[in-house]
């Protein structure tokens, strides 16, 4: 998978169609040469790396080579402040307060397999055939610093996995300011950005726009991925589709302060860049230390969106998620929030897990509300005790009762967190993030404890470990309701504090390693006010994410696209609630939610004691249907048909790896008058082969009719929808 040519040094990592060139310029520079379409080997592609200079270009004299124009070499991983001005990837303030670093090549090494990042979420392997990876180092002479940049290439994908580790090699301490994981120049800049912003409710609406002269990025300061950016863009060949055109993705493994983008430079190319926020960012390394950076995914197709996001579904259900719970259908669950609030009696839970049973549902979960004297969101996180007032008698009692009438018990949970109003709090105020002699900002009425601590993270552990022992949780759903600030920890040094927010995330992750190893059953759901940490460093521990607070339908459609651009439909937690809708107030038809929670893991969201006959019927045709199309969920590949950001309706589906079965889902948004809906095209499907509608519109099709022709779609009242469970079927052709 990885070719190394000698004279000139060039490599050459061989994905599934694609090519990812490297090669060492003369000068010791590592250059990038090719990134898309298979190549193959060729020693003379090095010629590229050597360019032209331009008026106002710095050079550095060569002996034998002349001058090098240092500000238009194509480098893989750039430095600041020694001849190239544009986007660095990262910067050094030395011992002596000077900036600087020259990294020439020293060395590689090719390993089959893809090593742990230690202490940080990542892709993986599982056997050595797998994949292989490549390290090579860089050095500074002057400094002595080392970064060795690794990239993994995948058997049978169109993906690279890139990071860097930053060692001092030298004598004296120094301290990184900057560390990305990744730059990739490209040829041109041709391209649309394509990025997913968003905000609480409304967390990844899709954004595309041509690239243009300067720097064009997304970014958190919140300590957490974040609702207002995902840690993920995209490069589109200009014109590319859903179908078609080349398109690159870069996807950072990791939940924190981020930064990426592209900045084109004077000559109209362009530089992309992930990694860590660098603002605020300062991690000293003495001699011998080393940083890690998270890891990168970079992914490749020529067939549009849809080819990409099969890239990273595929990568991420396989080789991100992990344990019991990857490859194992996930129960439908009723969740109390939307029912209940902070209402709620141990009768009441049991009444509604009672009139829940019978629809199907298979996992009770108890959301925000047991615990401390907690009876709104004014107290008592980090006081993980059970409410004395609502289970008097502990969480294993209630636990214990769901069990009998036939459900799973799940909680919700939010470690990270401290209530002023709290024992915690009163017992260790110097255990939150705080500057000394300043306000503590709330959030929710909450303060964030420094899991930069390792004795705080040991002891919520303790905590929360004893109530996973004590009762049969089979699910926690881990929230985290408000963003860092005063990022400063009473347990650094002052010249320390800059490494505060990572350490925070260090310590989130060792804290979830711990606990999915120790509670390798549980089904853990990622949360944070919604879909405010939805990123592939939660899917490392948690193979599933609630998508958003917002549980309107309607406005499920483009947040659930958006979010389907990176991520498996399986990773996302999919509710149908009550209406009118508690968040915008939208009344929708019953069978339109739960299409549209379909699209996700399914589950409940509302008071179904107080539900009508006919809304139990339905809810209990539903909750079959997700049951009957949960495998697709977790194999199929998912393809946007209609983009609710191009008009009033919108639909998508899910294909069966060998084409067998499919899932198709149309909603119409707002009506109108004497309009007949264009018929809904298919992809996916096996051409040969006749399908038949075994759930929906009646109706037996060939393959070709339905991806060339389509389905009609006799929809003509506001926010109405259809789904078609399609089956193949052998026998004589369609008449
Ligand atoms: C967050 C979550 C909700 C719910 C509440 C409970 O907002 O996103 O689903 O759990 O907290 O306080």
């Amino acid at each position: 998978m990885i070719i190394y040519l000698e004279s000139p040094r060039t490599f050459f990592l061989q994905g599934a169609d694609s090519t990812y060139a490297m090669a060492v310029h003369p000068a010791g520079y590592l250059c990038h040469l090719h990134w898309g379409g298979k190549l193959h080997p060729d020693a003379a592609l090095a010629e590229l790396c050597r360019q032209e200079g331009l008026p106002f270009s710095p050079r550095q004299p060569l002996p034998g080579l002349g001058k090098v124009a240092l500000d238009v070499l194509a480098y893989e991983y750039p430095t600041a402040n020694t001849g190239d001005f544009l986007t660095p990837a990262v910067d050094v303030v030395h011992a002596d307060g000077t900036r600087g670093l020259r990294l020439l090549y020293r060395g590689h090494r090719i390993t089959p397999g893809k090593p742990l990042l230690p202490g940080l979420p990542a892709t993986y392997v599982e056997t050595d055939d797998e994949a292989s990876t490549l390290e090579i180092d860089l050095q500074d002479t002057v400094s002595g610093i080392q970064v060795t940049l690794s990239y993994t290439v995948f058997a049978g994908r169109n993906v690279i996995a890139r990071s860097a580790r930053i060692t001092n090699r030298g004598p004296l301490p120094c301290t990184v300011t900057r560390a990305l994981s990744a730059a990739l120049p490209f040829s041109g800049r041709e391209f649309d950005f394509i990025h997913l912003p968003g905000a609480w409710a409304r967390e990844r609406w899709v954004e595309r726009h041509p690239l243009h002269s300067g720097t064009q990025s997304i970014c958190s300061r919140r300590g957490a991925s974040s609702h207002q950016h995902n840690p993920f863009f995209a490069l589109a060949a200009t014109g590319a589709d859903e179908a078609n055109g080349e398109v690159y993705g870069f996807s950072l493994v990791y939940s924190g302060n981020h930064f990426g983008g592209a900045e084109v430079d004077q000559q109209f190319n362009t530089r992309a860049f992930m990694g860590i926020m660098p603002e605020g960012f300062a991690w000293k390394l003495a001699p011998t230390e080393s940083f890690q950076t998270p890891e990168v995914v970079f992914a490749w197709s020529d067939a549009g969106l849809t080819g990409l996001s099969h890239q990273y579904h595929r990568l991420y259900r396989e080789r991100l998620v992990r344990g019991y719970w990857r490859d194992r259908d996930r129960p439908i669950l009723i969740n109390n929030w939307e029912a209940t609030y902070f209402d709620f009696t141990t009768e009441k839970l049991l009444k509604l897990a009672g009139a829940a049973k019978p629809l199907g549902i298979e996992l009770f979960v108890l959301d925000d509300g047991w615990f401390g004297s907690r009876n709104s969101s004014d107290s008592s996180l980090g006081d993980w005790f059970p409410h004395s007032a609502r289970l008097p008698d502990g969480l294993a009692p209630l636990a214990k009762s769901i069990n009998e009438q036939g459900l799973l018990f799940g909680l919700w949970l939010e470690p990270e967190m401290v209530s002023p109003d709290s024992r915690l709090y009163r017992d260790h105020p110097d255990w939150c993030l705080h500057i000394a002699g300043r306000d503590r900002t709330e959030g929710r009425n909450q303060l964030v404890l420094d899991f930069s601590r390792p004795e705080v993270v040991e002891a919520i552990y303790e905590r929360i470990a004893d109530i996973l022992k004590d009762a049969p949780i089979s699910y926690v759903k881990w929230d985290m309701n408000r963003h860092l600030t005063e990022v400063a920890s009473a347990g650094r040094r002052p010249e320390r504090q800059g490494e505060t927010a990572h350490r925070y995330m260090l310590g989130v992750y060792a804290f979830m390693e711990r606990l999915v190893q120790a509670f390798p059953h549980v089904l853990f759901e990622g949360c944070a006010g919604g879909g405010g940490r939805y990123d592939p460093g939660i899917l490392h521990y948690m193979p599933q994410v609630w998508c958003s607070d917002n549980s309107d339908a309607i406005s499920r459609l483009r947040i659930q696209h958006g979010t389907s651009l990176v991520y498996p439909p399986c990773t996302m937690g999919a509710h149908v609630s009550d209406v009118p809708n508690h968040q915008i107030g939208r009344v929708t038809p019953l069978d339109t939610r739960g299409h549209v929670a379909l699209a996700g893991q399914f589950g409940l969201e509302m008071d179904v004691t107080k539900s009508s006959p006919e809304t139990l019927t339905g809810l209990t045709g539903l909750v079959e249907l997700a049951r009957q199309t949960r495998d697709l969920l977790r194999h199929g590949d998912h393809y946007r048909l209609v983009s609710p950001f191009s008009g009033n309706h919108a639909a998508w589906m899910l294909v069966s790896p060998g084409g067998d079965e499919a899932l198709v889902v149309f909603v119409l948004e707002l009506a109108e008058p004497n309009r007949v809906l264009p018929r809904l095209r298919l992809r996916g499907l096996d051409s040969a082969a006749r399908y038949r509608c075994i759930h929906g519109p009646e109706g037996e099709w060939f393959g070709d009719q339905l991806m060339c022709i389509g389905l009609s779609v006799p929809l003509k009242h506001d926010f109405a929808s259809l789904a078609w469970h399609l089956r193949k079927v052998s026998g004589p052709s369609p008449t």
